[in-house]
């Protein structure tokens, strides 16, 4: 069986119990503030690392809740058990499993499959490497647009550290150069959006490796693109996400440097201006 095909039925196994949480009431606990995690987190993730051990008991993981299980394998699994906790926990209807495989050699590493379960849609997004992505088993590809202000992107927001996050002057800008940004709280689902052509470009600060190893190699699968924010190569552990259709991406950079150094910039509406 190929990797995608064990992932799929893993992923919608833990979405299956996702659900049979998100419909019950939740206890909410705080990891810090404003930094939930709830029991169904918890409870994905066992579920998750069991099944991988019992097919790939050699693999290591690396999950949000539990950490990494580091053995020197040549595999390293990337798990979200649910992507879009705060929406979770409030009844919102965003979320996901999202899990990713690298083979890591010597002088390289290279994720080689993807799967992004959403269950509230049942949707379920794969990749593998050189072979293109899928929306339950249909190809997808990259949207065509061909200007940043035809694009609608998606952003987010981390639930820690916000008040050092720099990104509400992205929002600001961006949303006026665009048809607007998405908000919707799973960055592993935007990064399907923009894979399948839903969203042009997405950009987040401060995502972790289990937020964006799926979802990178399926936009670059369904034909986009993704770096950092001075277009050098994204890496897992970069701490920025810029990801496009391709065709936006040279535009994106450009804005994502007159901002960083304050050209150009519109100025914030005075709200007691706007009131009268
Ligand atoms: C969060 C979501 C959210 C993003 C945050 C992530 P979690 O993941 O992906 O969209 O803005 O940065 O931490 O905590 O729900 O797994
Ligand atoms: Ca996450
Ligand atoms: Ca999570």
């Amino acid at each position: 069986m190929s990797f995608v095909l064990a992932m799929s039925a893993i992923a919608r196994e833990a979405g299956a119990l996702l659900m049979r949480h998100f419909d019950q009431h939740l206890k909410i606990e705080y990891k810090g503030e404003a930094d939930l995690v709830t029991a169904a987190d918890r409870a994905s993730e066992k579920l998750i690392r069991e099944r991988i051990r019992q097919s790939w008991p050699s693999h290591d993981v690396l999950g949000e809740e539990q950490g990494l299980s580091d053995s020197g394998s040549e595999y390293r699994w990337y798990v979200d058990p649910l992507d879009g906790t705060t929406n979770f926990a409030h009844g919102f209807p965003v979320f996901c499993v999202s899990m990713a495989i690298e083979r890591r050699l010597p002088d390289s590493a290279q994720r080689i499959a993807a799967v992004i379960y959403d269950p509230t849609r049942n949707e379920l997004f794969s990749a593998e490497q050189g072979k293109g992505a899928r929306l339950n088993d249909e190809p997808i590809h990259v949207s065509k647009t061909t200007t940043l202000k035809e694009s609608m992107l998606g952003t987010g927001f981390p639930s820690h550290k916000r008040h050092k996050n720099p990104n509400i002057f992205f929002y600001h800008q961006l949303t006026l150069r665009s048809h607007g940004i998405r908000r919707a709280g799973s960055a592993a689902l935007d990064l399907c959006s923009v894979a399948a052509g839903r969203f042009d470009g997405f950009w987040e600060f401060n995502l972790n490796p289990w937020d964006t190893a799926a979802g990178v190699l399926i936009i670059e699968e369904a034909g986009g693109r993704v770096t950092r924010f001075d277009g050098s190569p994204f890496e897992l552990n970069s701490k920025e996400t810029l990801a496009s259709n391709g065709i936006i991406h040279d535009e994106l950079l450009r804005e994502f440097a007159d901002i960083f150094a304050g050209r150009g910039l519109e100025a914030l509406p005075d709200p007691r201006e706007y009131r009268r």
